[in-house]
This record gives C-alpha cells, sequence and structure tokens, in this order.
C-alpha cells in the first residue's frame, strides 16, 4: 500500500497514493471547529464514472463548513449514512485550486494535469430533472459539494464531478484562485439568476456583509454591470474595503439598533420604535448613493436580524434575495409592505454550470479581485473556521494552504 506524501508535497503527476492526509470530521466532536477537524489518514476513495480526483493545491474556507463542524442544522455524516454512503465521517471544503490526477471512465472534457477550480453546485447525473435540461440546482439531488458531500478541498485529494470543473485564471496564484469561486458564483446566481429581477444598469443593490466573502463578489459584480453597491459593514475599515471594491459607500450597521424580529403589529408604540430605526437606515442608503433611490435589490445572507429591515428599504417591485440565515433561521416578513409594493422575497443556493462559468469567465479575465484575505496552514484549518464564526478581523475569503508549500506559488 503506497503512503501518503507529506503537506505541502505531492507525488509525481498521475500517481495517486492509496491514503491521503486530510482534515476530518466526525460527529463524536461535533462542536467548536477548532476541535471537531483533526487531521487523519483515510482511504483516497475510487472515482465513479464522471468524477475527477484533484490534487488540493489550495482550499477555500466557506461559513458552511462550519455548520457541519457543529452538526447544525443538520448532520452531513448521518445524512449520507442514510442515503447510502459508508464513510462515518466528513471531509469538507468547498473551494479548491489544485491539478488534476486522474478522471473517471466517462469523463472527456477534463484530463490529468489540468490546472483547475471548481463551482459547488452538485447533482445526481442521473436526476430526471436534470436529465430534462431543468435548472439542476432545483433538482431533488441538487446539493453543494464540500458541505453536503464528502472528500471535499480539506483533503490531499478532492473528489468533483466533471461539470464542477473550470478553468483555474493562470494569472491568481494557488491560494487566490482558491478563494472566490463558492462566494462568487453563488452572488452571481442571487444577481442574475431570477428571472424578472435580475440586476440591470443603473439598479441599486444593497450588499450586507460587504467586506466579507460574498458580499465582496456582490460588488464587484454590480459594479463590473453597471449598478450601484451600497454596502453594509460593522467598521469604518471595512466600508473603506467596500469602496475599493467598487462600492459607491457604505453604512456601519452599528449606528443602528432596531435589528432583530420587530414587535407585532398589534404593538403600536414597539412598532413605531422599529420604523423609526429602518426608516433612519433607508436614509442612510439615500445618503450614500446622493439621491433618494431604494435598493431594486437587497442582497441578503445574516437573515434573522436583518430581514425585516431589508424587507423594508427595498423598492417597489424589488427583490430581497437570500442565501443565508447566519444570525437566526426565524425572519419576519411585514406582509403589509411586502404585498402593496409587490416585493419579492428570493430564496438563492448555489450555482449551476452557465452561471458559474459566466462567473468563472470574469475571474480568468483578470475582471474580479478574488479578495484573499487570511492565509491558513493546513493544521489550522479548523482555527480558520472558528475565526469566521467569531466574526474575526479578516477581510474578503480565507483560504489554507494543502498541496502549495507556501504562498505565491501557482502563476503563469
Ligand atoms: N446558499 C449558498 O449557496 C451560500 C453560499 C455562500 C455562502 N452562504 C452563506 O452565507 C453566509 C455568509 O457567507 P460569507 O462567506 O459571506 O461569510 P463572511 O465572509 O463571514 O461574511 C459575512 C459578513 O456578515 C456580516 N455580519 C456579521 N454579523 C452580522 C449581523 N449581525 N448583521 C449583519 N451583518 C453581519 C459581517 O460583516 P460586518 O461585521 O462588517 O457587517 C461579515 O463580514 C454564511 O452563512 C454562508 O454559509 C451560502
Amino acid at each position: 500500500m503506497s503512503q501518503p506524501v507529506p503537506i505541502g508535497t505531492l507525488p509525481p503527476l498521475g500517481e495517486v497514493p492509496d491514503t491521503m492526509y486530510a482534515q476530518v470530521v466526525r460527529a463524536d466532536r461535533f462542536g467548536d471547529p477548532r476541535t471537531a477537524f483533526q487531521i487523519e489518514e483515510v482511504e483516497v476513495p475510487p472515482l465513479k464514472p464522471h468524477e475527477v480526483l484533484i490534487a488540493s493545491m489550495a482550499a477555500g474556507i466557506n461559513y458552511n463548513n462550519v455548520w457541519a463542524a457543529r452538526g447544525i442544522p443538520i448532520d452531513v455524516i448521518a445524512i449520507r449514512q442514510k442515503m447510502g454512503e459508508p464513510y462515518d465521517f466528513h471531509i469538507g471544503g468547498s473551494d479548491v485550486a489544485g491539478i488534476v490526477y486522474a478522471v473517471g471512465s466517462e469523463v472527456t472534457d477534463v484530463s490529468v494535469g489540468d490546472e483547475v477550480v471548481t463551482h459547488h453546485g452538485y447533482w445526481a447525473p442521473d436526476d430526471p430533472w436534470v436529465a430534462a435540461g431543468k435548472d439542476p440546482m432545483l433538482a431533488p439531488s441538487a446539493a453543494i459539494w464540500g458541505y453536503n458531500t464528502n472528500f471535499g478541498s480539506f483533503g490531499q485529494f478532492c473528489v468533483a464531478q466533471d461539470h464542477q470543473v473550470m478553468p483555474k485564471a493562470p494569472h491568481l496564484t494557488w491560494e487566490e484562485a482558491a478563494a472566490p469561486s463558492l462566494v462568487g458564483t453563488t452572488a452571481y446566481r442571487m444577481l442574475f439568476g431570477w428571472a424578472g429581477n435580475e440586476l440591470q444598469e443603473g439598479d441599486v443593490v444593497l450588499v450586507w456583509g460587504g467586506s466579507g466573502g460574498l458580499g465582496g463578489q456582490a460588488i464587484q459584480l454590480a459594479t463590473i454591470h453597471g449598478a450601484r453597491a451600497v454596502a453594509v459593514v460593522s467598521n469604518e475599515e471595512r466600508g473603506e474595503y467596500c469602496k475599493s471594491l467598487g462600492a459607491v459607500g457604505y453604512i456601519n450597521r452599528n449606528d443602528f439598533d432596531h435589528w432583530g424580529v420587530p414587535p407585532h403589529w398589534t404593538d403600536g408604540p414597539g412598532q413605531k420604535e422599529f420604523t423609526a430605526g429602518a426608516r433612519a437606515f433607508g436614509k442612510a442608503i439615500w445618503d450614500a448613493l446622493g439621491e433618494r433611490r431604494s435598493p431594486n435589490i437587497v442582497f441578503e445572507h445574516p437573515g434573522e436580524l436583518t430581514i425585516p429591515t431589508s424587507g423594508f428599504v427595498c423598492e417597489t417591485g424589488g427583490m430581497v434575495v437570500i442565501c443565508a440565515g447566519t444570525t437566526g433561521f426565524s425572519a419576519s416578513v411585514d406582509l403589509r409592505h411586502h404585498w402593496v409594493r409587490q416585493k419579492r422575497l428570493q430564496g438563492s443556493h448555489g450555482t449551476n454550470d452557465p452561471q458559474a462559468r459566466s462567473y468563472n469567465d470574469l475571474v480568468v479575465a483578470g475582471k474580479i479581485d478574488p479578495c484573499v484575505g487570511d492565509v491558513y496552514s493546513f493544521e489550522d484549518i479548523g482555527a480558520a473556521h472558528a475565526g469566521m464564526e467569531e466574526g474575526d478581523a479578516n477581510l474578503g475569503n480565507r483560504v489554507a494552504l494543502v498541496g502549495a508549500p507556501e504562498k505565491g506559488l501557482g502563476k503563469q
């Protein structure tokens, strides 16, 4: 049986060892990501016909594996076992930049030696919904790679489906290339994927968490498209960072205190207080824009604490599009504003192939800054997730080196 190679090194191209090192989560250590993730030696899995084995040079850190490490809101290991998967562990990691080491028997458009990144949209190739040509992220088998699925980029080798694989931008280092795809392709679907409310040139977009992973990509996509992004942040440094990415202005959310589920509509004084806070926040958007315009799209992910305000400030006929509930899931909608002003509250999840490729083309063309923030060692993948959960000082996207021995390599 061949041994795993040390972290920060690669075996000869195409030679796949029997085992590898991976940052592994197990159910009996669900909880703090610092301890939930542990380095273990595991077998490199066999490939199915449409799968690709990628040597992970660098792995993007995303919030989804905070959830996986905690085992909430779902236990991804137990769900996979119920579906017949034999493994009693989770190797997460939904962003990779790496080198293809092997391909399944039916893979035709990816070859050993290709330098690639992946998107996180995953579905069963034989799902009848997908076979019918419908949006695969709405299919019963739709999943997020490296979260719902096993053998993500926190192992020396990861397993992706062939349709997920996209070219790595040659001008980017491994850590730069591994940083933006999950958040960028998600932001692309949120802004351009919902017919009737696709982002238009000249539109106004309110971007929550503008200095975070999703937010930094949303600001850039909006700006490239000729729209005007107003960012929401928690301090001035973060606001200035958003402006450097193209935001026309920013709002410091700490200047307001009306967050959370508003008082019941029958509570007159409570409603008045909430409305005053939401109105003041709406005025701050106008001040940032320099004109009295409300956002055509509100780019949401905090959820419970912010949705009532998002719904309030959204333009008539506009859309609040949401892909997460980081602050909680019990969001409340004031139906009076919602129906009379005919607003849309749209859930969005993952990405499909055309959306991901449109986004990746912008990265390859050098039009998108991957927004690399803190870069971690393989050993610190758990700490990286803990820092994310605790809201550390990072700007942009966190990345961990896996096969890359140091930062700054991988550029052509
Ligand atoms: N469904 C999908 O396909 C998908 C894809 C990507 C991400 N997500 C989810 O989206 C969420 C955000 O991901 P991310 O990568 O952007 O995370 P991130 O890099 O940690 O950024 C999140 C930002 O949210 C802001 N924030 C924190 N607490 C807040 C609060 N109470 N109110 C308003 N804003 C707050 C923070 O900025 P400030 O402190 O400066 O405000 C932070 O920068 C996560 O839950 C993730 O799982 C879902």
